[in-house]
């Protein structure tokens, strides 16, 4: 409220409150911090976890067994949470799908494979061990194990694997679903190893039909594939993860089908930016709320880009599915890491985690 609508004692104690003596306890970073060094499973922000184990999946591949605190709030399979690491003094966040269904013990798991050259990844191999501390977010995400009785078709390519995982777990636990799971992998030295799952599942997953594909001697899996595979996949309830491309020919197969509704999918960007002259280009970004200014190249998200400045912009998933860190765009051009559109329209609303500046921009941030 402006200071000069206020009564002079209700001024006197905005003043004081304001006061740069009183800052600590206006901070929530400080906040957390007290908090965090009483109890390291307190928190107001987000959801600290303990590991309480690491299992080597593959050699570039593990799962985090993780216990959150009580005040976890539960999550569904298919959903994911957002890491927080803390990586010479600078908080970086990552997605992750959480890899296992909801248990009674109220562990949760995450699979983590190591990018090449991506830090956080990277950090969690190499650095985290049983004992230590992460953030999570709340789980969130709309990708989950259909309800009701139809069979279902789950089908995973790459890392889209892991929201299937506990999918796969979590049918198995209902007892009584017939499903159809297809999971492709470059190759099968790859595999994760609870693959074996659905053996164990099969005596209550009474029909589960099992396709691997190994696109290194197979070629790449398509829809085309998936419709000879499963001659009958109109009658599945399908839920598809992997790359931008995959999921678009699936889905486009249902809508051909006439049965659109039968279909839910996720995707993860299959589109890394060529190097080119025009991503080196650094442009102006202004904050046209706060005022503030920070430069971005073409090579990183927006959202990125500005935490890379110290902004702390409101943000969820980071790959796009949430919407937590659309903002308005008031002018410039921005290009969509999803969809590869380039974009010029005045005043639109834009999600940072997947968009790149290609001008100068304005955004009400
Ligand atoms: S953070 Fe979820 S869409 Fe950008």
């Amino acid at each position: 409220m402006d200071l000069a609508l206020q009564t002079p004692r209700k001024r006197k104690l905005s003043q004081l409150l304001r006061s740069p003596w009183l800052r600590p306890l206006n901070d929530p970073d400080a906040w957390e911090q007290i908090l965090g060094a009483l109890n390291p499973m307190w928190s107001t922000r987000d959801f600290p976890a303990r590991v309480l184990a690491i299992v080597e999946q593959t050699a570039d591949s593990r799962t985090f067994v993780l216990q959150p605190g009580r005040r976890w709030p539960g999550h569904r399979a298919g959903q994911h949470v957002v890491v927080e690491v803390e990586i010479d003094g600078r908080r970086l966040h990552r997605s992750f799908s959480l890899s296992a269904a909801p248990r009674a013990d109220r562990t949760l798991e995450i699979t983590v494979k190591r990018q090449p050259g991506a830090r956080v990844s990277g950090w969690l191999h190499d650095s985290l061990r049983v004992g230590d501390m992460l953030r999570l977010s709340a789980p969130g995400g709309g990708f989950l194990t259909p309800d009701g009785d139809d069979p279902v078709l789950l089908l995973s390519a790459g890392s889209g694997i892991t929201p299937v995982m506990a999918m796969l777990e979590e049918m198995h636990r209902r007892g009584n679903r017939s499903a159809a799971w297809c999971s492709c992998m470059p190759v099968a030295r790859r595999r994760i190893s609870s693959l074996r799952a659905p053996a164990a599942a099969r005596p209550r997953l009474a029909e589960l039909q099992l396709q691997v594909h190994h696109s290194a001697q197979a070629g790449r899996f398509d829809a085309g594939a998936l419709a000879r595979w499963l001659p009958h996949y109109r009658d599945f309830q399908a839920r598809t993860c992997g790359p931008r491309a995959l999921v678009a020919e699936v889905e486009q197969l249902y809508r051909d089908a006439g049965v659109p509704q039968r279909i839910r999918s996720e995707s993860y960007l299959g589109r890394v930016l060529p190097p080119s002259a025009a991503n080196d280009l650094a442009h102006r970004v202004h904050c046209s709320k706060t005022e503030q200014v920070f430069t971005a190249s073409a090579r990183s998200s927006l959202l990125g880009e500005a935490e890379a400045a110290g902004l702390r912009p409101a943000h969820g998933c980071r790959i796009g599915i949430c919407k937590t860190c659309q903002c308005s765009k008031r002018s410039g051009t921005v290009e969509n890491l999803r969809t590869g559109e380039i974009s010029s329209e005045p005043d639109e609303l834009i999600q940072l985690c997947i968009s790149v500046a290609r001008s100068p921009l304005e955004l009400v941030l």
